[in-house]
């Protein structure tokens, strides 16, 4: 191993020079380690891990940075968003997958973070996309539109998922192929992740199904998943039946329209919804509010 400062046996020399000050830290201060563009909206990023935070996969906490100083007092505050966490429970460090919003008052800052810098996390994680909220069952649908594929990163990554179930079917929606990028090169990575496949199991990847589709941009499959649903299109293109609450639990994360749609449909198929204090068949969470 190479010394950090300077050859092994050197002694430094003593001087009396005053400490460095340190830097002044933000509350809740975690440190950005790596961050990826995907398109002009979209983006993540990973931040160091408090020793003490523990989560369950799915669940979101809320992150931020400091708001600008009070014209009058001088005093700043955080500003601060609920974030999907899209790491494991499992990892050494923290990702997050967002959304650039060009006048949102986060993200217009928080999409020009950069390794080193720090961004503010409060360590109290929550949320219902979580295997305890679901009784168990055959076969793990998980919809997502948009960001809200993020707490699904999370689930995916976790050897619970393929413990549980015999088939975990993930759809992914959105309006542009570049959109779905970091769903799919995730899929990719968990297929050939050989720390996941020695834990739980070489074939695990056989029981991912990965089934995404655009609306506004030409891709292999087209349309709103909802539509295909109604149609019987997906159940045709995976080659399974349509859900059914004896074997069939799902989780939806997407912009209200859509998860208010889909709810309606896994009701129409017998699913009721569950929670943290009364597990049932499928969960839902927002993506944004709005
Ligand atoms: C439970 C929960 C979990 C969330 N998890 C995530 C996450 O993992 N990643 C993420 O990017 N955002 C997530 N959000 C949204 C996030 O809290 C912020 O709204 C987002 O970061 C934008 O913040 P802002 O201050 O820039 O703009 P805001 O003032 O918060 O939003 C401005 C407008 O931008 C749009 N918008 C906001 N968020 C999104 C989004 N994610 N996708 C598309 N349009 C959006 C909406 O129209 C909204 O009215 C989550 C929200 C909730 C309620
Ligand atoms: N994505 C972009 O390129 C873009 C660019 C600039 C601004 N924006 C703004 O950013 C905000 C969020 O956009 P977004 O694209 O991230 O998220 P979004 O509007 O939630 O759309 C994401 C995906 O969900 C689909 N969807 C929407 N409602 C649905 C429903 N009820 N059932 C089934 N599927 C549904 C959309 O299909 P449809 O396409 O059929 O609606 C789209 O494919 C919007 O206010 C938008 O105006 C988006």
């Amino acid at each position: 191993m190479q010394p950090v400062n300077g050859p092994m046996n050197e002694i430094s020399p003593v001087t009396d020079a005053a400490p460095i000050k340190p830097v002044p830290t933000l509350p809740d201060a975690q440190t950005v380690t790596q961050v990826t563009h995907w398109t002009d909206r979209l983006f993540s990023f990973r931040v160091t891990r408090p020793a003490s935070l523990r989560f369950r996969s799915g669940e979101f906490v809320m992150i931020g940075l400091m708001g600008d100083p009070n014209p009058e007092t001088g005093k700043q505050k955080p500003l601060l968003r609920a974030y999907s966490i899209a790491s494991p429970s499992w990892d050494d460090e923290l990702e997050f997958y967002s959304i650039k919003v060009q006048d949102g008052p986060l993200t217009s800052r928080l999409q020009h973070i950069e390794p080193g810098d720090q961004i503010i996390l409060r360590p109290k994680p929550v949320g219902t996309l979580v295997h305890d909220a679901l009784l168990p069952g055959k076969r793990l649908w998980l919809f997502a539109t948009g960001t809200g594929f993020a707490p699904f990163a999370s689930l995916l990554r976790d050897p619970q998922t393929y413990d549980d179930y015999d088939e975990v079917i993930i759809t992914h929606t959105c309006r542009e192929v570049g959109e779905l990028t970091y769903g799919a090169k995730l899929i990719e990575s968990i297929r050939a992740d050989e720390m996941l496949a020695e834990l739980i199991g070489e074939g695990f990847a056989d029981k991912l199904r990965y089934y995404p589709t655009t609306t506004r941009e030409e891709s292999p499959k087209m349309g709103r998943i909802t539509d295909l649903m109604r149609s019987g299109e997906v159940f045709a293109d995976l080659g399974v039946p349509p859900l059914c609450p004896e074997t069939d639990r799902a989780m939806i994360c997407g912009n209200l329209a859509f998860n208010l749609e889909l709810k309606d449909l896994l009701e129409s198929y017998g699913l009721e919804e569950g929670a943290n204090s009364k597990p049932a068949h499928y969960v839902v969470e927002k993506a944004f509010l709005d």
